[in-house]
């Protein structure tokens, strides 16, 4: 039999990721011990980041199958024990880069995470769909991706992304939950039922504030915020705490819906945001002959693109335009978005098309500042 080394041990282990921070258990130092005695019985101590961890089983049967898979093991035991505080702490201040005290990373100036922020003048339009459907067809062209719910009163983030648990809390670090290989983060999984969230402005602030410094969000091509309707207190504290948030503007063909998107967009003057384009959805319904019935009119997304454009005296692109479309709706009401369920209906094809054009535009530099002085000869 060959002998099984803790080179080969260590090798299996380092494949081995946690479900939910998704790194090595090896370097997140949550494996305590691991030996194997003369029968080829292994013996590994995995230490969870807090005894409720929610998804002991999938680590217990990852360790087993890595384990098992190396030449001369006979037997797998998996032992689950608890980090202590000392463990803990050092886990968080590894987990922010060495830094033990909290800090938004996606504000930082040396940040390569895209940050968009979805907005519209009207509720209804179709934010938190196009949110959570970008989010999942981002995530399935190979980005890192997360989501804020940045819609505090109106949530619907998580029943669009199916996402039922509740995140684990490492001390004051949140995991947060994955669907769909998105990392989601939502008011709604934190008051119980679906009971309504009565705060005011400050509390809100900060909410997002601890969305966005106390989750660990890992290192993201692209955060997507949902925000609520209309140029409120969110949309503020959101240019305050992320100042490099490009904004996505929703709207829909109606004259009325574009003129109130404008309005919207225009606030990114005065904050200095960028804005990254104009999304029309529910732009028309194609019926069963191949004709397109507009519903709500048409023309509101590129008005709005245009106006946009004279504003801030920089083109701002139509980015697509989405038609109505029932498995659009369905596909959110049950939790699967629509680009991952019917990747070619009719609303699937533009938000993957919408998504494309944001990825190939994801982690560039382009356009940021270097942060380099010109010097003189
Ligand atoms: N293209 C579409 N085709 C069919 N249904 C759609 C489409 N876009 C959105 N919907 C449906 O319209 C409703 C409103 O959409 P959604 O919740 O995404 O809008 P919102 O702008 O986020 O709303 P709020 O302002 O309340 O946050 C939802 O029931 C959604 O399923
Ligand atoms: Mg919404």
């Amino acid at each position: 039999m060959p002998q099984v080394t803790q080179d080969a041990l260590r090798a299996a282990l380092d494949t081995v990721l946690d479900p939910e921070i998704r790194k090595p258990i090896t370097e997140l130092g949550m494996v305590e011990s691991a030996t194997c005695d003369d029968q080829g019985l292994v013996r590994v101590t995995v230490l969870l980041t807090v005894a409720a961890c929610p998804l002991k089983d999938t680590l217990t049967r990852d360790v087993t199958n890595a384990v098992s898979a190396v030449a001369g093991v006979s037997a797998v035991e998996v032992t689950l024990g608890v980090m202590n505080d000392e463990q803990r702490t050092a886990l968080r201040t590894q987990l922010r880069g060495g830094n033990a005290e909290r800090e938004i990373p996606f504000a930082k100036p040396g940040s390569l995470t895209r940050v968009y922020a979805v907005a519209s003048g009207k509720g209804g339009v179709g934010k938190s769909s196009v949110t959570a459907n970008l989010a999942a067809a981002l995530a399935e062209q190979g980005l890192k991706v997360g989501v804020v719910d940045a819609d505090i009163y109106g949530f619907s983030i998580p029943r669009m992304l199916g996402v039922a648990g509740s995140p684990t809390q490492v001390d004051d670090m949140i995991l947060p939950p994955i669907a769909h290989d998105v990392k989601v983060i939502s008011i709604g999984m934190f008051v119980p039922g679906n009971q309504p969230v009565v705060w005011r402005g400050p509390m809100l602030h900060r909410a997002l504030q601890q969305f966005l410094a106390d989750v660990f969000w890992g290192d993201l091509d692209v955060l997507l915020m949902d925000l609520p309707p209309g140029t409120g207190d969110v949309a503020i504290s959101i240019a305050q705490l992320v100042p490099n948030a490009e904004i996505l503007v929703v709207t829909t063909p109606q004259t009325a819906a574009a003129e109130v998107a404008e309005r919207a967009g225009s606030i990114a003057v005065q904050t200095h945001q960028r804005i990254a384009g104009v999304i029309e959805n529910m732009s028309w319904l194609e019926l069963p002959d191949g004709s397109r019935q507009e519903i709500f009119g048409s023309g509101g997304g590129q008005a709005v693109a245009d106006s946009l454009s004279t504003v801030i005296g920089a083109p701002v692109p139509l980015l697509g335009q989405i038609p109505l479309d029932t498995t659009l709706r369905v596909g959110a009401d049950e939790g699967t978005p629509v680009v991952l369920g019917s990747p070619t209906s009719p609303a699937a094809v533009v938000l993957r098309g919408i998504a494309r054009g944001l990825a190939n535009r994801a982690r560039g530099l382009a356009g940021r500042s270097l942060g380099l002085t010109p010097t003189g000869r």
